[in-house]
């Protein structure tokens, strides 16, 4: 059996708290059993990892695995995407499409943010937790899957249940055991570790020196509520990365990046979003140029290359994780885990869009949620065209710099752009 130190270095996790250790050594053991497990924690604690740990230890990793975001997918199409549908199941099913549950037979599917699965998926979810048996939306044929089930939440869950917003059966199913990740602030010790961790990633990333911390900024660093947990903190090693002129940064400094707002996450993205992404023109400009200087010089590199060596298979050979580098976005057709939960999410539509909006990957589920609570008359794909045709339209239609102001990457952007075919 793989120590957890193992694990930890396989799989990127950095930290030597005790309860993340605990939570580790739960995923192994569970792993080649086909027990459900609930991954349970604060937003951005790093419950997406616990998953993937779980299917590559097990029996399964030749197969699927499949992460599918219930938060972020419309009430209208999650039963079809999960279980598939027949043709004319409902208007628009021009053709028998299989679902996730299907797809994934003999593998693993992590249904993330499960507390936001309307009740009526979860009917069909108990179900196939029980028997593994499903239908197709719109079909009386019983069919059969053999799929080990993940989840993970970050909201109350036996909340959710007093206000039945959650079967209590269903909810025994899926946590027969749980796993519990704790929030940053509970892991003083592995801060300023993971600060390091962040700064030295960002500094190869943005081709710079790497940010330190002076020793007063580690305490306000170390002493800081965390509620965005780990995300807030790699996002804020980011910002210091990229925005510092002075490579050693002190707590005066951090303090300026550090919201002061409650301890409500909610909160703390809406009024600080502005401080936490890339606010204005010229920062995202710059965000740009450094990536554009990277890609540069990796191009030369490359083009140096083949002018010395005219063998183009050879070259290709020898500069693989360079060519991936440049064109990793582009052609990764072989990524080790199939993401679904973008596939059918939108962008986060900003209650005013006369001013650059820069948010998070579509899946941000707080802004999703409130999003649908908005009963607008524009439906959500008519928000996001018309947010990307202006994004589109400010940057006169270079692509990076929209991406960027839109919080997605490009590839995604393209994607969008042929989906609405603009
Ligand atoms: N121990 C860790 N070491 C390094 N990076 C981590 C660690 N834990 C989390 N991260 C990073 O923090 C970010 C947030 O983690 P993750 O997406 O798993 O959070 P989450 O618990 O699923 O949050 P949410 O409930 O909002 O979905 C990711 O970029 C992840 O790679
Ligand atoms: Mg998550």
């Amino acid at each position: 059996m793989e120590s957890v130190q193992a694990i930890k270095q396989r799989f990127g996790i950095i930290g030597n708290t005790p309860a993340l250790n605990r939570a580790i050594e739960k995923a192994i053991q569970v792993a080649p059993t086909d027990i459900s497990v609930l991954v349970t924690g604060e937003s951005g604690v790093g419950k997406e990892s616990i998953p993937k740990i779980i299917h590559q230890l097990s029996h399964r990793k030749h197969n699927k695995y499949i992460a599918v975001n219930c938060g972020a997918i419309p009430e209208g199409t999650i039963d079809s995407e999960l279980f598939g549908h027949e043709k004319g199941a409902f208007t628009g099913a021009t053709q028998t499409r299989s679902g996730y549950f299907e797809e994934a037979d003999g593998g693993t599917i992590f249904l993330d943010e499960v507390g936001e699965l309307p009740l009526t998926t979860q009917v069909r979810l108990l179900r196939v937790l029980e028997n593994g048996e499903f239908l197709k939306v719109g079909s009386s044929k019983v069919q059969k899957t053999n799929v080990r089930i993940v989840a993970a939440t970050n909201v109350n869950m036996f909340e959710a249940i007093q206000k039945e917003k959650f079967r209590e059966d269903l909810f025994y199913r899926l946590s027969t055991v749980d796993i519990n990740l704790p929030p940053l602030r509970e892991r003083q010790e592995d801060i300023h570790l993971l600060f390091r961790k962040f700064a030295s990633d960002f500094a190869l990333k943005y081709k710079m020196p790497t940010v330190k911390l002076s020793e007063n900024a580690v305490q306000l660093l170390v002493k800081y509520h965390w509620s965005g947990n780990i995300r807030q903190l790699r996002n804020i090693a980011e910002q210091l990365s990229v925005l510092e002129q002075n490579r050693t940064v002190s707590a005066e400094t951090l303090r300026n990046y550090l919201p002061t707002t409650g301890n409500n996450l909610p909160a703390v993205i809406k009024q600080t979003k502005a401080e936490s992404d890339f606010s204005s023109e010229r920062e995202i400009l710059y965000k740009v140029l450094f990536d554009m200087k990277s890609d540069l010089n990796d191009l030369k590199k490359l083009t140096m290359e083949l002018m010395k060596n005219g063998n183009t298979k050879d070259v290709e050979k020898n500069n693989e994780s360079l060519i991936q580098k440049i064109y990793g976005n582009d052609t990764d057709d072989d990524i080790e885990f199939e993401e679904h939960s973008n596939d059918n999410t939108f962008l986060s539509i900003p209650e005013h869009t006369s001013t650059p909006i820069i948010e998070e990957a579509v899946n941000d589920k707080y802004h999703f949620a409130e999003e649908i609570e908005e009963e607008e008359t524009l439906s959500l794909q008519d928000k996001e065209l018309e947010l990307i045709k202006k994004s589109l339209e400010r940057h006169s239609g270079k692509r990076k710099l929209a991406a960027a102001e839109l919080g997605i990457s490009e590839r995604t952007l393209y994607r969008k752009i042929k989906q609405y075919d603009l």
